[in-house]
């Protein structure tokens, strides 16, 4: 009972991410690009970062549910198998986002703080800052899709 609670809660997260990421990269992200130079995607790039929170209570639902998980079904931790592989995929994943996009992140939110238009050379700078984030953030959810293929096929 309390394991399949907990499977649900980690599906939930699981649907939740992807779908906030597909939503964050297509319409946010895509509108921010196609924006650029007219001082309007000022808006939308504080929308972009003002779901932070909203990824971290994510994050750390699929984690707590995950582990607990793990240990209840006896499947241990960084095996050579599917689920060890999927906790090695989060790993990389957590640490591709303090180390790499986070600061990134940090630089956005300093140039922007306090801003009420965007001027041109600020603007080229922050958008580069975004570019480099959204590459991160297609490696990240890559490896969400990759996790998602290995529970569900547990080769
Ligand atoms: C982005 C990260 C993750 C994704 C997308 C993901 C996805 C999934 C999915 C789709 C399932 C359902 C599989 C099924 O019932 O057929 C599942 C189950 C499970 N996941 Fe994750 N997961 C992730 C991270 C983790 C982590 C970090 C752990 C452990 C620390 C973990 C441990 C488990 C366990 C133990 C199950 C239950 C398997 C079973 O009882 O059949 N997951 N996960």
């Amino acid at each position: 009972m309390l394991y399949t609670g907990l499977l649900i809660l980690h599906l939930l997260s699981v649907t939740l991410w992807l779908g906030g990421a597909v939503y964050e990269r297509v319409f946010l992200v895509g509108n921010i690009r196609r924006l650029r130079g007219s001082g309007q995607e000022l808006g939308l790039i504080r929308i972009m970062l003002s779901s932070e929170p909203f990824f971290l209570g994510i994050t750390t639902a699929l984690l707590l549910t995950g582990i607990t998980m793990s240990v209840m079904s006896g499947g241990g931790f960084f095996h050579l198998n599917w689920l060890g592989f999927k906790q090695m995929v989060m790993v990389l994943v957590l640490f591709g986002f303090s180390l790499y996009i986070g600061p990134r992140m940090k630089a956005v939110k300093k140039s922007i703080r306090d801003v009420i238009s965007l001027r041109p050379d600020d603007s080229e700078r922050i958008h580069g800052q975004i570019a480099s984030m959204t590459k991160g953030f297609d490696l990240i959810h890559l490896g969400v899709v990759v996790n998602i293929v290995l529970a569900v096929w547990k080769p």
